[in-house]
């Protein structure tokens, strides 16, 4: 438990677990990226200037309200990408709840909990890594728990208007949504930074186990 060979953070990866843990990894990065495009370059306020200047070439000049009738065009096409990848990310969280309640024991969320809080009260045991690793459990579960948020508030935008759900309400959830995507930020930060760190110091070929399943 001490020494880089037994780290507790050398563990086996189902296949289920590793075609999720990269599929999410995809899925999650195109949804940001669709963020991104949006807040920038398809950004509808910045670029009425684009389209009146475009027009105005053409000895066409419009006011500000008519060039955003055009301008928001294409940040309306890339929302409309950014619901095709949430529809495929709630899959995914959908995924990852028959996969934990269908894979091995040994691999589930609550077993490997458990089992560090009994080593943990075992004398001798190596209380830092034994508390590092409940952090670091401790830190997806909360990711699962930013996803399934994350799917929710997304899925009732999505299809709000046909449940009822509108105006205020509707804006509200979207809030939400909206905020949350910066604890996901966070969390990925962290999460890069944590298994680089690992993989180059105690836990040797963690991030290849994610992908070779581990030894
Ligand atoms: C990593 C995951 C995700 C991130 C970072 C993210 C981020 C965002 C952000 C920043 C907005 C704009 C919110 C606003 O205008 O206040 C948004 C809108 C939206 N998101 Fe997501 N989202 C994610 C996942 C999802 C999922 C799983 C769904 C499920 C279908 C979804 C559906 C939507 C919808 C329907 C909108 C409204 C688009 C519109 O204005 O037409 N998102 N998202
Ligand atoms: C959007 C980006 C990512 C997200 C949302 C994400 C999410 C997750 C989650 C939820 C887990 C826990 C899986 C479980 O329940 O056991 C995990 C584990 C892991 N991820 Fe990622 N991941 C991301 C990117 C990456 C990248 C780029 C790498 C490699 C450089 C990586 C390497 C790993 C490793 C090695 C583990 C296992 C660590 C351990 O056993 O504690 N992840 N990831």
């Amino acid at each position: 438990m001490t020494n880089s060979e037994t780290s507790i953070f050398i563990q086996k990866n189902s296949v289920a677990i590793r075609i999720w843990h990269w599929l999410t990894f995809l899925f999650v990065i195109a949804l940001i990226t669709t963020v991104l495009l949006e807040s920038t370059v398809l950004n509808q306020r910045d670029n009425i200037p684009v389209v009146q200047k475009v027009l105005q070439s053409k000895g066409i000049s419009v006011d500000n309200n008519q060039a955003q009738a055009v301008s928001h065009l294409y940040g309306e096409k890339m929302w409309d990408i950014h619901k095709i990848f949430g529809y495929f990310l709630s899959f995914l969280f959908l995924s990852r709840i028959i996969i934990e309640l269908t894979q091995s024991k040994e691999e589930k969320i609550k077993y490997r909990f458990k089992s560090a809080v009994a080593l943990l009260k075992k004398p001798g045991s190596d209380k830092k890594e034994l508390k590092h690793y409940l952090i670091v459990k401790a830190s997806y579960s909360f990711f699962y728990l930013l996803l399934m948020s994350m799917v929710v508030t997304g899925l009732l935008v999505a299809f709000g208007a046909d449940l009822g759900i509108t105006g205020p309400v509707r804006h509200s959830i979207k809030e939400v949504h909206g905020f949350i995507q910066y604890l996901i930020y966070a969390f990925v930060v962290f999460h890069l930074v944590g298994v680089i760190l690992a993989d180059i110091g105690k836990a040797k070929g963690i991030v290849s186990g994610m992908i070779n399943g581990g030894k």
